[in-house]
Protein backbone atom coordinates (compact mmCIF):
# COMPACT_ATOMS: atom_id res chain seq x y z
CA UNK A 1 0.00 0.00 0.00
CA UNK A 2 1.42 3.51 -0.72
CA UNK A 3 1.19 5.45 2.35
CA UNK A 4 3.75 8.10 0.88
CA UNK A 5 2.46 11.86 0.67
CA UNK A 6 0.99 12.88 -2.08
CA UNK A 7 -0.09 16.12 -3.40
CA UNK A 8 -2.93 15.44 -5.59
CA UNK A 9 -6.81 13.58 -4.24
CA UNK A 10 -7.12 10.69 -6.13
CA UNK A 11 -9.52 12.05 -8.92
CA UNK A 12 -11.94 8.99 -7.98
CA UNK A 13 -15.04 10.35 -10.07
CA UNK A 14 -12.76 10.11 -13.02
CA UNK A 15 -12.08 6.53 -12.74
CA UNK A 16 -15.20 5.76 -11.56
CA UNK A 17 -16.38 7.03 -15.21
CA UNK A 18 -13.12 5.47 -16.98
CA UNK A 19 -12.10 2.45 -15.42
CA UNK A 20 -13.80 -0.90 -16.31
CA UNK A 21 -14.22 -2.09 -12.92
CA UNK A 22 -16.66 0.64 -12.43
CA UNK A 23 -18.51 -0.14 -15.69
CA UNK A 24 -22.51 -0.49 -15.03
CA UNK A 25 -23.93 -4.00 -15.81
CA UNK A 26 -26.48 -4.75 -18.62
CA UNK A 27 -30.20 -2.72 -16.96
CA UNK A 28 -33.26 -2.11 -18.39
CA UNK A 29 -33.59 1.39 -19.61
CA UNK A 30 -36.20 2.47 -17.61
CA UNK A 31 -33.51 1.70 -14.27
CA UNK A 32 -30.93 4.29 -15.66
CA UNK A 33 -31.66 6.91 -13.16
CA UNK A 34 -31.87 4.29 -10.30
CA UNK A 35 -34.62 1.54 -8.64
CA UNK A 36 -36.83 2.16 -5.94
CA UNK A 37 -38.81 -0.27 -3.67
CA UNK A 38 -42.18 1.30 -2.02
CA UNK A 39 -45.46 0.00 -0.64
CA UNK A 40 -43.11 -3.86 -1.21
CA UNK A 41 -43.31 -3.06 -4.57
CA UNK A 42 -39.64 -2.73 -6.90
CA UNK A 43 -39.87 0.03 -9.84
CA UNK A 44 -37.78 2.40 -11.06
CA UNK A 45 -36.91 5.54 -9.44
CA UNK A 46 -38.64 7.80 -11.43
CA UNK A 47 -42.15 5.65 -10.54
CA UNK A 48 -41.85 5.70 -7.19
CA UNK A 49 -44.03 7.27 -4.80
CA UNK A 50 -44.69 8.12 -1.47
CA UNK A 51 -48.25 7.98 0.61
CA UNK A 52 -49.22 11.66 1.29
CA UNK A 53 -50.27 10.45 5.25
CA UNK A 54 -47.48 8.58 6.26
CA UNK A 55 -45.74 10.28 9.03
CA UNK A 56 -42.65 10.17 7.87
CA UNK A 57 -43.77 12.63 4.98
CA UNK A 58 -45.80 14.70 7.76
CA UNK A 59 -43.81 14.86 10.30
CA UNK A 60 -40.44 13.95 9.13
CA UNK A 61 -40.95 11.08 11.78
CA UNK A 62 -38.89 8.68 10.41
CA UNK A 63 -35.05 7.38 10.41
CA UNK A 64 -32.74 6.15 7.19
CA UNK A 65 -29.61 5.09 6.39
CA UNK A 66 -27.31 5.26 3.27
CA UNK A 67 -24.47 2.92 2.88
CA UNK A 68 -22.58 3.26 -0.57
CA UNK A 69 -21.09 0.48 -3.21
CA UNK A 70 -18.32 0.80 -5.49
CA UNK A 71 -16.43 -1.76 -7.68
CA UNK A 72 -19.69 -3.94 -6.85
CA UNK A 73 -19.21 -3.93 -2.75
CA UNK A 74 -20.86 -2.46 -0.49
CA UNK A 75 -18.70 -0.52 2.07
CA UNK A 76 -18.84 -1.08 6.06
CA UNK A 77 -22.57 -2.60 5.30
CA UNK A 78 -22.96 -3.66 9.26
CA UNK A 79 -21.97 -0.56 10.51
CA UNK A 80 -25.03 0.94 8.58
CA UNK A 81 -27.32 -1.87 9.32
CA UNK A 82 -26.57 -1.33 13.41
CA UNK A 83 -26.85 2.57 12.67
CA UNK A 84 -30.26 2.20 11.41
CA UNK A 85 -30.69 -0.57 14.03
CA UNK A 86 -30.00 1.76 16.94
CA UNK A 87 -31.85 4.75 14.99
CA UNK A 88 -34.74 2.67 14.87
CA UNK A 89 -34.69 1.99 18.48
CA UNK A 90 -33.89 5.75 19.35
CA UNK A 91 -37.14 6.83 18.08
CA UNK A 92 -39.25 3.74 18.66
CA UNK A 93 -39.64 2.43 15.15
CA UNK A 94 -39.35 -1.30 14.19
CA UNK A 95 -38.81 -2.09 10.45
CA UNK A 96 -40.91 -4.69 8.86
CA UNK A 97 -37.90 -6.26 7.57
CA UNK A 98 -34.94 -8.10 9.13
CA UNK A 99 -31.18 -7.15 8.87
CA UNK A 100 -31.21 -10.28 6.56
CA UNK A 101 -34.66 -9.06 4.28
CA UNK A 102 -32.95 -5.44 4.43
CA UNK A 103 -29.92 -6.82 2.39
CA UNK A 104 -32.15 -8.86 -0.20
CA UNK A 105 -34.15 -5.52 -1.37
CA UNK A 106 -31.23 -3.25 -1.33
CA UNK A 107 -29.39 -6.22 -3.32
CA UNK A 108 -32.34 -6.44 -5.87
CA UNK A 109 -32.23 -2.70 -5.83
CA UNK A 110 -28.70 -3.18 -7.50
CA UNK A 111 -29.53 -6.01 -9.74
CA UNK A 112 -32.30 -3.83 -11.19
CA UNK A 113 -30.13 -0.56 -11.62
CA UNK A 114 -26.90 -2.39 -12.85
CA UNK A 115 -24.93 -0.07 -10.70
CA UNK A 116 -21.43 -1.20 -9.29
CA UNK A 117 -20.89 2.40 -7.84
CA UNK A 118 -24.24 3.16 -6.16
CA UNK A 119 -25.78 5.96 -3.61
CA UNK A 120 -27.98 3.32 -1.74
CA UNK A 121 -30.78 4.72 0.80
CA UNK A 122 -33.20 3.14 2.56
CA UNK A 123 -36.03 4.59 5.53
CA UNK A 124 -38.14 3.26 8.14
CA UNK A 125 -40.98 5.50 8.94
CA UNK A 126 -43.42 6.04 11.20
CA UNK A 127 -46.51 4.93 8.77
CA UNK A 128 -50.42 5.41 9.62
CA UNK A 129 -51.97 4.75 12.60
CA UNK A 130 -54.29 1.52 12.45
CA UNK A 131 -58.01 2.99 12.66
CA UNK A 132 -59.15 2.84 16.15
CA UNK A 133 -55.65 2.02 17.89
CA UNK A 134 -54.31 4.70 20.65
CA UNK A 135 -52.07 6.58 18.32
CA UNK A 136 -50.32 7.88 21.31
CA UNK A 137 -48.49 4.41 21.30
CA UNK A 138 -45.67 3.29 18.87
CA UNK A 139 -47.59 -0.05 18.62
CA UNK A 140 -50.66 1.69 17.04
CA UNK A 141 -48.19 2.52 14.06
CA UNK A 142 -47.44 0.25 10.71
CA UNK A 143 -44.32 1.66 10.27
CA UNK A 144 -43.09 1.63 6.71
CA UNK A 145 -39.65 0.97 4.65
CA UNK A 146 -38.51 2.63 1.59
CA UNK A 147 -35.29 2.02 -0.13
CA UNK A 148 -34.19 3.44 -3.34
CA UNK A 149 -30.63 3.32 -5.03
CA UNK A 150 -28.83 6.06 -7.85
CA UNK A 151 -25.64 6.16 -9.76
CA UNK A 152 -22.88 7.48 -7.02
CA UNK A 153 -23.18 11.14 -6.18
CA UNK A 154 -20.54 13.25 -5.08
CA UNK A 155 -21.35 16.21 -3.09
CA UNK A 156 -17.49 17.17 -4.44
CA UNK A 157 -16.53 16.47 -7.59
CA UNK A 158 -12.44 15.68 -8.43
CA UNK A 159 -12.41 19.29 -9.05
CA UNK A 160 -14.24 20.61 -5.87
CA UNK A 161 -12.30 18.27 -4.18
CA UNK A 162 -8.58 19.60 -5.32
CA UNK A 163 -9.72 22.82 -4.76
CA UNK A 164 -11.77 22.10 -1.48
CA UNK A 165 -14.43 24.03 -0.25
CA UNK A 166 -14.92 27.69 1.05
CA UNK A 167 -16.64 27.07 4.63
CA UNK A 168 -18.65 29.49 6.55
CA UNK A 169 -19.58 29.21 10.46
CA UNK A 170 -23.24 29.39 10.13
CA UNK A 171 -24.09 32.74 11.91
CA UNK A 172 -27.98 32.46 11.88
CA UNK A 173 -28.64 28.16 12.65
CA UNK A 174 -27.67 25.68 15.14
CA UNK A 175 -27.27 22.74 14.96
CA UNK A 176 -30.53 20.88 16.80
CA UNK A 177 -29.37 19.63 20.09
CA UNK A 178 -29.47 15.63 20.94
CA UNK A 179 -31.40 16.57 23.14
CA UNK A 180 -34.62 17.63 21.04
CA UNK A 181 -33.93 15.16 18.10
CA UNK A 182 -31.19 12.39 18.87
CA UNK A 183 -28.36 13.60 16.00
CA UNK A 184 -26.84 10.18 16.33
CA UNK A 185 -29.55 8.63 14.62
CA UNK A 186 -29.79 9.81 10.83
CA UNK A 187 -32.86 11.59 10.92
CA UNK A 188 -35.13 13.98 8.42
CA UNK A 189 -34.56 16.80 10.37
CA UNK A 190 -32.57 18.65 8.00
CA UNK A 191 -34.77 22.47 8.06
CA UNK A 192 -31.36 23.86 9.70
CA UNK A 193 -28.88 22.18 7.79
CA UNK A 194 -30.67 23.22 4.41
CA UNK A 195 -31.28 27.32 5.79
CA UNK A 196 -27.58 26.91 6.26
CA UNK A 197 -27.12 26.20 3.17
CA UNK A 198 -28.61 28.84 1.85
CA UNK A 199 -27.29 30.86 3.94
CA UNK A 200 -23.92 30.54 3.32
CA UNK A 201 -24.79 30.66 -0.45
CA UNK A 202 -25.63 33.59 0.17
CA UNK A 203 -22.94 35.34 1.99
CA UNK A 204 -20.73 33.80 -1.11
CA UNK A 205 -19.37 30.89 0.54
CA UNK A 206 -19.61 26.89 -0.32
CA UNK A 207 -20.03 24.90 2.60
CA UNK A 208 -21.60 25.83 6.52
CA UNK A 209 -20.80 24.46 9.55
CA UNK A 210 -23.32 24.16 12.53
CA UNK A 211 -22.52 24.91 16.11
CA UNK A 212 -24.11 24.17 19.08
CA UNK A 213 -25.08 26.90 21.42
CA UNK A 214 -22.22 26.76 23.32
CA UNK A 215 -20.04 27.54 19.56
CA UNK A 216 -18.85 23.98 19.74
CA UNK A 217 -18.22 22.93 16.30
CA UNK A 218 -21.46 20.17 15.29
CA UNK A 219 -21.32 19.10 11.97
CA UNK A 220 -22.61 19.88 8.44
CA UNK A 221 -24.78 19.31 6.41
CA UNK A 222 -24.79 15.77 5.22
CA UNK A 223 -21.59 15.49 6.51
CA UNK A 224 -19.01 15.68 9.85
CA UNK A 225 -15.76 17.48 10.60
CA UNK A 226 -12.59 17.15 11.01
CA UNK A 227 -10.06 19.65 11.63
CA UNK A 228 -6.21 19.04 12.80
CA UNK A 229 -4.72 21.03 14.86
CA UNK A 230 -1.81 20.89 17.10
CA UNK A 231 -1.15 17.63 15.48
CA UNK A 232 -4.06 16.09 16.48
CA UNK A 233 -7.26 15.51 13.97
CA UNK A 234 -10.15 16.50 16.35
CA UNK A 235 -14.11 16.12 15.11
CA UNK A 236 -16.89 16.38 17.79
CA UNK A 237 -18.88 14.34 19.98
CA UNK A 238 -21.93 15.63 20.70
CA UNK A 239 -24.69 17.07 17.92
CA UNK A 240 -23.56 14.88 15.09
CA UNK A 241 -24.52 12.17 13.44
CA UNK A 242 -21.85 9.01 14.15
CA UNK A 243 -20.74 8.70 10.37
CA UNK A 244 -19.41 5.90 8.95
CA UNK A 245 -16.75 7.93 7.15
CA UNK A 246 -16.11 9.72 10.40
CA UNK A 247 -15.18 6.19 12.13
CA UNK A 248 -13.62 5.28 8.96
CA UNK A 249 -11.35 8.54 9.28
CA UNK A 250 -10.95 7.53 13.08
CA UNK A 251 -9.74 4.07 11.84
CA UNK A 252 -7.30 5.27 9.35
CA UNK A 253 -5.60 7.74 11.50
CA UNK A 254 -4.83 5.07 14.11
CA UNK A 255 -3.12 3.50 11.21
CA UNK A 256 -1.11 5.95 9.99
CA UNK A 257 -0.29 7.21 13.42
CA UNK A 258 -1.90 10.64 13.65
CA UNK A 259 -3.17 11.01 17.19
CA UNK A 260 -7.10 11.68 17.28
CA UNK A 261 -9.76 13.61 19.78
CA UNK A 262 -13.06 13.29 19.83
CA UNK A 263 -15.01 16.14 22.10
CA UNK A 264 -15.64 19.26 22.32
CA UNK A 265 -13.99 21.71 19.65
CA UNK A 266 -14.65 26.05 19.84
CA UNK A 267 -15.21 27.05 16.90
CA UNK A 268 -13.04 29.10 16.67
CA UNK A 269 -10.39 26.34 16.46
CA UNK A 270 -10.93 26.43 13.01
CA UNK A 271 -9.16 29.84 12.51
CA UNK A 272 -5.80 28.35 13.69
CA UNK A 273 -6.46 24.81 11.84
CA UNK A 274 -3.56 23.46 9.86
CA UNK A 275 -5.83 21.80 8.09
CA UNK A 276 -9.80 21.21 8.13
CA UNK A 277 -12.07 18.44 6.11
CA UNK A 278 -15.71 16.94 6.13
CA UNK A 279 -16.72 13.41 5.88
CA UNK A 280 -20.10 11.82 4.06
CA UNK A 281 -20.63 8.43 2.57
CA UNK A 282 -21.62 10.56 -0.56
CA UNK A 283 -18.07 11.89 -1.63
CA UNK A 284 -15.72 10.38 1.32
CA UNK A 285 -13.02 12.75 2.69
CA UNK A 286 -13.45 16.55 0.80
CA UNK A 287 -10.86 18.77 1.96
CA UNK A 288 -12.01 22.19 3.37
CA UNK A 289 -9.32 24.96 2.19
CA UNK A 290 -10.82 28.17 3.04
CA UNK A 291 -12.79 29.44 6.09
CA UNK A 292 -14.95 32.35 4.89
CA UNK A 293 -12.33 33.59 2.25
CA UNK A 294 -9.37 32.89 4.37
CA UNK A 295 -6.86 30.46 3.32
CA UNK A 296 -6.48 27.73 5.76
CA UNK A 297 -3.01 26.12 6.46
CA UNK A 298 -1.40 26.68 2.64
CA UNK A 299 -5.16 27.16 1.47
CA UNK A 300 -4.70 23.92 -0.67
CA UNK A 301 -5.55 20.94 0.53
CA UNK A 302 -3.09 19.32 3.13
CA UNK A 303 -1.13 16.38 3.25
CA UNK A 304 -2.79 14.71 6.09
CA UNK A 305 -6.03 15.10 4.70
CA UNK A 306 -5.03 13.79 1.51
CA UNK A 307 -3.57 10.88 2.53
CA UNK A 308 -6.57 10.04 4.17
CA UNK A 309 -8.45 10.83 1.10
CA UNK A 310 -6.23 8.75 -0.97
CA UNK A 311 -5.82 5.92 1.63
CA UNK A 312 -9.79 6.00 1.62
CA UNK A 313 -10.51 4.81 -2.14
CA UNK A 314 -7.16 2.74 -2.08
CA UNK A 315 -8.26 0.65 0.66
CA UNK A 316 -12.07 0.35 -0.82
CA UNK A 317 -11.17 -0.52 -3.78
CA UNK A 318 -9.06 -3.06 -2.24
CA UNK A 319 -11.99 -5.02 -0.50
CA UNK A 320 -11.43 -3.42 3.14
CA UNK A 321 -14.65 -3.69 4.91
CA UNK A 322 -16.49 -4.70 1.58
CA UNK A 323 -19.14 -7.15 0.81
CA UNK A 324 -19.71 -8.20 -2.40
CA UNK A 325 -23.00 -7.08 -3.99
CA UNK A 326 -24.61 -10.62 -5.07
CA UNK A 327 -26.09 -9.42 -8.27
CA UNK A 328 -26.68 -12.83 -9.49
CA UNK A 329 -28.93 -13.29 -6.39
CA UNK A 330 -32.67 -13.15 -7.10
CA UNK A 331 -34.46 -11.29 -4.50
CA UNK A 332 -37.81 -13.09 -3.25
CA UNK A 333 -39.27 -10.26 -1.93
C1 LIG B 1 -26.42 15.10 9.33
C2 LIG B 1 -25.33 14.21 8.83
N1 LIG B 1 -24.14 14.22 9.44
C3 LIG B 1 -23.12 13.43 9.02
C4 LIG B 1 -23.25 12.60 7.92
C5 LIG B 1 -22.11 11.73 7.46
O1 LIG B 1 -22.34 10.38 7.81
P1 LIG B 1 -21.82 9.16 6.93
O2 LIG B 1 -20.33 9.26 6.89
O3 LIG B 1 -22.29 7.94 7.64
O4 LIG B 1 -22.41 9.32 5.58
C6 LIG B 1 -24.50 12.55 7.26
C7 LIG B 1 -24.66 11.66 6.10
O5 LIG B 1 -25.36 11.89 5.18
C8 LIG B 1 -25.56 13.36 7.73
O6 LIG B 1 -26.77 13.34 7.13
Amino acid sequence: MNTSIEHRVTPVKHIMQTDARHARLPHAAEYEGGAAFSGGRYSPIQDATVPMLDMGFRNADATYDVVSVSRGMFFRLDYHLDRIDRSTERFRLRSPYDRAQTVEILTELLRLAGLRDAYVWWAVTRGVARPGAASNRPSAYENRFYAFVMPYSFIADDEMRQRGFDMMISRQYLRIPTESVDSRAKNFHWMDLRQSIFEAAEAGHQIPVLCDSRQMLAECPGANIFVLAGGRLMTPAQHCLEGGTRQSVLDLAAEIRVPTFVGDIPASTLRAADEVFITSTAGGIMPVTRLEGQPIGRGTPGPITTLLHNLYWEKRWAGWHATPVRYEFKAGL
